[in-house]
């Protein structure tokens, strides 16, 4: 019933009808033809919830912050299925951070982004010979200063070889993303 929800109400939208980046579920404008990949259209931070943060350290000191959002309704299709529905757009915005002392002690907070870390689940191997797809996600990194236009040539080199100790699940380092434990 959900599926055949989804198929009449929420796959028409973003999607171009029988091409191959037809996915079932909206990815904003992240994947274009042949398999570019961009930053979604509009505010996602507005409306996408957040999966997860990472807090980096330099020798004890908070230097940057990631937050990981993903499109509405990928969270619950992950805790139902224990998977990345087809489409599951997860994007790492990285920031600077800055640490102070509060009421509530030492707290450090998130200041200027400098780039983003896309991946673009696909089941369906949708574009071989492009190499920003391969094992199951399309993979490309912007730096803050253009949305459109990925820095990634290949994920092999530049994605795939950081990713390997989160092979077991699905390549995706889901200790850091609470909301979707089921334990
Ligand atoms: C230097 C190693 C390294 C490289 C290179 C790297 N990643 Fe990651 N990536 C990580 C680690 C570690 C995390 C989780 C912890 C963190 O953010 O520090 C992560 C998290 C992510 C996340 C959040 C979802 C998840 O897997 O937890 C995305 C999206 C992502 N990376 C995409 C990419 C893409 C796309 C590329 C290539 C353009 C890439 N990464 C290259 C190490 C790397």
């Amino acid at each position: 019933m959900r599926l055949l929800k989804c198929l009449a109400l929420i796959c028409p939208i973003g999607a171009v009808p029988g091409s191959a980046q037809e996915f079932p579920v909206p990815t904003y404008g992240v994947v274009g033809p042949e398999g570019s990949i961009h930053m979604p259209d509009g505010e996602f931070r507005a409306t996408w919830p957040v999966l997860g943060t990472w807090t980096i350290l330099d020798e004890g000191e908070v230097t940057g912050q990631h937050v990981v959002y993903t499109q509405p309704g990928v969270i619950e299709h992950y805790l139902e299925t224990g998977t990345f529905p087809d489409g599951a757009v997860l994007i790492k915005e990285l920031l600077e951070a800055e640490a102070d002392e509060y009421s509530t002690g030492t707290a450090a907070y998130a200041t200027d982004v400098t780039g983003w870390f896309v991946m673009v689940k696909d089941k369906q191997a949708r574009f071989d010979g492009n190499d920003l797809w391969g094992l199951g996600w399309g993979w490309a990194y912007f730096d803050v200063d253009d949305r459109q236009t990925t820095t990634t040539s290949d994920y092999r080199f530049e994605c795939k070889t950081c990713h390997v100790p989160a092979k077991q699940t699905d390549w995706i380092f889901i200790e850091g993303y609470p909301v979707l434990h089921t334990d």
